[in-house]
């Protein structure tokens, strides 16, 4: 008997590469690609074994269809301000629809004292998923190697610079291609309900030492530039973020300058048997993105 997967989120930075690594495994499963918007999926659909659903959170009549006869799902909300409303809603359909086991994308710190606005939504969810009585699994990533790619990318092109109100302190940064990895693995082997996968990479370094790394990869000087925190905020708010989106980012860079999430944790190595990508792999591999 298949087992369908279906993953949410999937056109994002997590998603895509579990659909991508789901679409490579050696056994019968189906892999359903929740997308927001067909044409942003529509590369997916290249993968083998991998259909495309439109999705989306905030409907909830959008939902059937992706949940119809699905085993287990892998759960990813995106950061916004009904992240918590979408989640639960999402679990609610996954109850009613018989899914045996959800595979939460949360985040480090979600259990942390005091919580900080991110983690307690992300904690919100897990407790709304424990209570649902549907077997769960919950990755908690550090903060994602592919930020670079995905917000540092365009200044260090420019102007050499990385921009970060991160100070010296020192993160336990992870390459979403491990959290995928790790994302595969709890949804095809045995022995992952009720776990909690605190994930890191295997090294915690600061945004000047990142900053080196890149310089040395990619041949050009990268320099971090340690902005002060009221002046990160302005500069969202002048991008466009809500003042509640700029808020929770200077929290959540409060927590890295203060070098409370440089912990290293070995769970992908226990996880999936092979170490996790260092900064300096991540680096190379995404050359391309910083020249
Ligand atoms: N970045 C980090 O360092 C980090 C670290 C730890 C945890 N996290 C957590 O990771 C999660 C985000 O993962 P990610 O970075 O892979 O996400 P992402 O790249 O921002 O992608 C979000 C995905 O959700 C889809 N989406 C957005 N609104 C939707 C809606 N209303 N209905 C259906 N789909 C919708 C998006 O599709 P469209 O683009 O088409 O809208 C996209 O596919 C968040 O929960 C965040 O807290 C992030």
């Amino acid at each position: 008997m298949h087992l369908t997967i279906l993953v949410t989120g999937a056109t994002g930075t997590v998603g895509r590469e579990v659909v991508k690594q789901l679409s490579m495994y050696n056994g019968d499963i189906r892999v359903r690609a929740g997308v927001h918007s067909v044409i942003k999926g529509e590369n997916l659909t290249r993968l083998p074994g991998v259909e495309i659903v439109e999705m989306d959170f905030e409907d909830k009549d959008s939902l059937q269809a992706a949940f119809t006869h699905v085993d287990k799902l892998f759960l990813i909300t995106p950061f916004a301000k009904g992240q918590v409303h979408m989640a639960k809603t999402l679990v609610d359909e996954a109850k009613e629809n018989g899914v045996k086991h959800i595979v939460k994308l949360s985040a480090m710190g979600a259990d942390a004292e005091p919580p900080i606005m991110l983690g307690s939504w992300h904690r919100e969810i897990e407790k709304y998923i424990e209570d649902s009585g549907i077997a769960y699994t919950f990755l908690r990533p550090a903060s994602f190697m592919q930020n670079f790619v995905n917000y540092s990318a365009s200044t260090i092109k420019s102007e050499g610079k990385v921009y970060l109100p991160t100070g010296d302190g020192k993160i336990g940064y992870i390459d979403v291609r491990d959290i995928a990895a790790v994302g595969v693995e709890v949804l095809t082997g045995e022995g992952h309900e009720g776990k909690i996968y605190e994930l890191t990479g295997p090294e915690a370094i600061s945004n000047g030492e990142a900053a080196q790394v890149l310089s040395e990869v990619t041949g050009k000087q990268v320099e971090f530039v340690d902005v002060p925190s009221d002046a990160a905020r302005q500069a969202m708010i002048a991008q466009g973020a809500p003042d509640w989106m700029a808020d929770a980012m200077i929290e959540l860079y409060d927590v890295y300058k203060a070098g409370n999430s440089n912990q290293v944790f070995d769970s992908v190595q226990a996880v999936i048997d092979r170490k996790p990508h260092t900064f300096k792999q991540f680096a190379q591999d995404y050359k391309e993105c910083f020249e």
